[in-house]
């Protein structure tokens, strides 16, 4: 994700502050996180179906998660952090640059909501996700995506950078009633990795 830096300023006036909860009951939720999100802001400060449909996988399998090294990056994740009172060491990833950073990165996940809209950047993007693979051995890139023209670019995408899918999942199959029925649309959650 691109990063907008440390200390850029947010455009406060436009700055809204959505709260998401999981657990089976909607009204005494199990967690609840609270997300700064600016309508001003190109596609990075919104929250999408498709990362409801993904944090709601990850709170699922929570314990597959817990004490790994995750790649979900956001310049507003550090003032979200901040809100949730998390500590998270956030940095910026932008896809195809090979900046110094990306080296270092060595993550068991990859998480990415709706990074496949715009197919002209699919190759960066896949680029990227298969040096952070390799760099980590056993690691999973899982992503939710709206299935727009099918997955022919996907697929042909995944020979070409030597990856393979290990899960395709309808994103509805998993959601609870309360958060599917304010959603709409065609989206699947596929676990990448590398085909060796
Ligand atoms: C549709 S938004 C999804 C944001 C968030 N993951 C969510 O689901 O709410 C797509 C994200 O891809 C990021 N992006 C687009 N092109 C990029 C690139 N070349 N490198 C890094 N991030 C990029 C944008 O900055 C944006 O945050």
């Amino acid at each position: 994700m691109e990063d907008d830096g440390p200390d850029e300023p947010v455009q406060h006036h436009m700055t809204t502050i959505s709260q998401h909860n999981f657990g089976v009951d909607s009204d005494e939720p199990d967690f609840s996180i609270s997300i700064i999100e600016n309508m001003k802001e190109d596609y990075g400060l919104f929250v999408w179906p498709c990362s409801i449909i993904l944090a709601e996988y990850v709170w699922q399998q929570r314990l597959r998660f817990s004490g790994a090294t995750v790649v979900e990056v956001l310049g507003n994740m550090r003032r979200v952090c901040d809100l949730n009172k998390l500590k998270c060491n956030v940095m910026g990833l932008t896809w195809g640059v090979w900046d110094s950073s990306i080296f270092s990165l060595q993550p068991k996940i990859i998480l990415g909501a709706d990074v496949l809209y715009e197919s002209s950047a699919f190759d960066d993007l896949f680029a990227t996700v298969t040096f952070l693979l390799q760099n980590s051995p056993g690691s999973i890139f899982i992503t939710t995506y709206h299935n727009r023209s099918g997955h022919h670019l996907i697929e042909f995408l995944m020979v070409k950078w030597g990856l393979k899918c290990m899960k395709l999942l309808d994103g509805f199959s998993f959601l609870p009633s309360y958060k599917a029925s304010v959603l709409s649309g065609n989206i699947q959650l596929v676990e990448i990795g590398l085909n060796s």
